[in-house]
């Protein structure tokens, strides 16, 4: 059987990646493509429990606690749903993945970035995602997407906002190859255009 392929949605909170993926979702789906969705944290199973201390613990959570936690509902995740499901040749869109350790861990907490991609790595078990979308915005077009409710992630303030907007900026010039930022200040009509024209590109 064809091996599928795994594409990971990134970029600072607010960006509009959720909004593309179920877009891309149904549009493979329309044309034939066997595609299943799935995120990080909260991905079915386990995942919704990482996911409910990760953003809605009210108490001081260390930034290595942190990182731990992230990495490890990421190896569960690739273990029991990414893994298996590339193998079965489905098409694998994930909301966030390594790169967001990265960015947000390393860039936005300032932990160190070599350890970091030491840790994502023995978390997936060397897996790598075949293409990923940068989406990126502003701080006031984020402000303005994310609302007053924010999780305890999306609480942390701008000026870590904007160290994770850059991390990733930074990230996606180190792998040209499978990164692809994709100016998502527009509307959603325009940022799909984008995201529909690599993944033709993908499928040739
Ligand atoms: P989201 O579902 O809106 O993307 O929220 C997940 C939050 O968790 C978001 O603020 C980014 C953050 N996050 C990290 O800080 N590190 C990670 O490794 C992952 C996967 C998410």
């Amino acid at each position: 059987m064809q091996k599928g392929l795994f594409i990971t949605f990134e970029g600072a909170d607010g960006c509009g990646k959720t909004t593309q993926l179920n877009l891309l979702a149904q549009y493979l789906e329309q044309n034939g493509y066997d595609v299943i969705k799935t995120r990080e944290p909260g991905a079915k199973g386990l995942g919704e429990k990482f996911r409910e201390i990760l953003l809605n613990y009210d108490g001081d959570v260390s930034d290595r606690c942190e990182s731990f936690l992230f990495l490890a509902d990421r190896a569960q995740h690739v273990d029991m749903i990414i893994k298996p499901a590339v193998e079965k040749g489905k098409i694998v869109l994930c909301d966030r993945h390594t790169d967001s350790t990265l960015a947000y861990q390393g860039y936005g907490r300032g932990l160190d970035l070599k350890q970091i991609n030491m840790l994502n790595n023995i978390a997936t078990d060397g897996l790598k995602p075949d293409m990923t979308f940068v989406f990126d915005v502003d701080i006031e077009t984020s402000n303005k997407r994310v609302g007053k409710e924010k999780d305890r992630m999306e609480s942390a303030g701008d000026d870590f906002f904007t160290k994770v907007r850059n991390g990733y900026l930074q990230i996606a010039k180190m792998e040209p190859n499978r990164i692809k930022v994709i100016d998502s200040t527009r509307s959603i009509d325009e940022v799909f255009e984008d995201v529909k024209m690599y993944i033709k590109n993908a499928l040739k």
